[in-house]
């Protein structure tokens, strides 16, 4: 297959940027990663060669050290459009520490989109988050359109919608610049063969990663925040979309954004439009184990908010994506890929799953 190009993803030794990365090179892309592994490990690597018969090269830099981002730009010239994932993403880690969140996410941003100017690379694809909308009940807009008001209630969500705004800047002061926001929803699941998933450094905070803890007996019982929410059964709604599905969103974005290059900078939310409550989960993830898995009722998380659901019709229409995956397939595919590696990227995967 002729290559479609070669894309810089940086944080691509992540949850996202890993399923991203392997859909890229499916999709015929050649692929640079950027990553410090602050929160992933180069195990990632061998896994997407692994699925994809392919290894994407891989610098270990700093999004925020400009001399060592330049160089990378300097040594591929073929580089023809960046997707960018490097950021700090614990929402209670940037209320301790906003002042590090402004510096890695929406500094380094600067000092990527500074690099790719140096280097005249025009196309950029961002890791936002719904997160931007705050909560979207008080306008009575759910499911959410992308013309919601905006409104983060934390410094990672600020950092988020601060780096869209530089983003649309640069967008406007560079002739021929393009780029696509992408508010994600809840991210979930892993690799249907067992040997690719969310393996993060320290301890879980999301809803999925925490259950599968408690499935493995990690964890003795799951913690449920709040059940006197305004939904079918009190607990609160989020909108959980296929990691591989929220993947391909990528690179839809990417060929919308290369057949408009008058496009500018344009937001679009990468959901499913599907609403679950935590209960549903425990439920539906309960169901892939094949046992009913223990939980606890507990107050409200502070700063949760009652419903995060994507409308995602405008990336239905604009960039002919949809989320095709099934809530029961991301559980069954994060049950396979938790079970089988207890120890995530620290362990080989098993033999039978290798064979398959
Ligand atoms: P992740 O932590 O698995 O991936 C982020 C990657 O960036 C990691 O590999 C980490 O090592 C790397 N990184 C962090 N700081 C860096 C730095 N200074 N320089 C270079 N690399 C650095 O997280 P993820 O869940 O894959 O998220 C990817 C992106 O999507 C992030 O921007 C995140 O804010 C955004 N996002 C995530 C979610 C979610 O729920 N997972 C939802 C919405 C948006
Ligand atoms: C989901 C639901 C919790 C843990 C966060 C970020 C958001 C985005 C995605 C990056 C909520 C409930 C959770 C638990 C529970 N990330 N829950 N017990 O809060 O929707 O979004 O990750 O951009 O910015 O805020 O995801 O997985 O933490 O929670 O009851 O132990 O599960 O209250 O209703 P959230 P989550």
């Amino acid at each position: 297959m002729a290559s479609q190009g070669t894309i810089l993803v940086t944080g691509g030794c992540g949850y996202i940027g890993s399923f991203t990365t392997l859909e890229l090179i499916l999709a015929g892309y050649d692929v640079i990663i950027v990553d410090n592994l602050t929160n992933s490990s180069e195990e990632s690597l061998n896994r997407i060669e692994l699925l994809s018969g392919k290894k994407p090269k891989f610098y270990n830099v700093d999004v925020t050290d400009g001399p060592a981002l330049n160089n990378v730009f300097s040594n591929h010239p073929e580089i023809t459009g960046v997707i960018h994932f490097a950021a700090l993403k614990a929402v209670g880690e940037s209320v301790e520490k906003p002042l590090e969140y402004y510096r890695v996410n929406v500094g380094g941003s600067i000092t990527l989109l500074q690099a790719m100017e140096n280097h005249d690379v025009k196309t950029i694809v961002f890791s936002s988050s719904a997160t931007v909308y705050g909560d979207a009940t008080k306008h009575n807009l759910i499911p959410i359109p992308e013309t919601c008001p905006l409104g983060p209630t934390n410094p990672y969500g600020n950092t988020k919608l601060a780096i869209e705004l530089v983003i649309r800047d640069q967008c406007v002061a560079r002739k021929g610049m393009t780029g696509a926001l992408l508010r994600y929803f809840n991210p979930a699941g892993a690799h249907p063969s067992g040997i690719m998933g969310e393996d993060p450094q320290g301890v879980p905070y999301n809803l999925l990663p925490l259950l599968a803890q408690v499935a493995t007996g990690k964890r003795e019982k799951l913690q449920v925040f709040g059940t006197d929410y305004d939904s079918h059964d009190g607990t609160a709604i989020r909108d959980y979309i296929h990691v591989i599905d929220l993947a391909k969103g990528h690179i839809a974005a990417l060929k919308y954004l290369k057949d408009h290059p008058d496009t500018g900078c344009r937001e679009w939310n990468l959901g499913t439009g599907k609403g679950s409550t935590v209960f549903d989960m425990i439920k539906a993830f309960s169901k892939s184990v094949g046992r009913d898995l223990p939980y606890e009722i507990k107050p409200r998380r502070a700063g949760d908010v009652l419903d995060l659901t994507a409308k995602p019709n405008k990336a239905n229409e604009e960039l002919g994506w949809k989320a095709e995956k099934t809530l029961e397939s991301a559980c069954d595919d994060l049950w396979k890929w938790a079970s089988n590696n207890p120890q995530g990227y620290r362990q080989q995967p098993p033999q039978e799953l290798l064979a398959m």
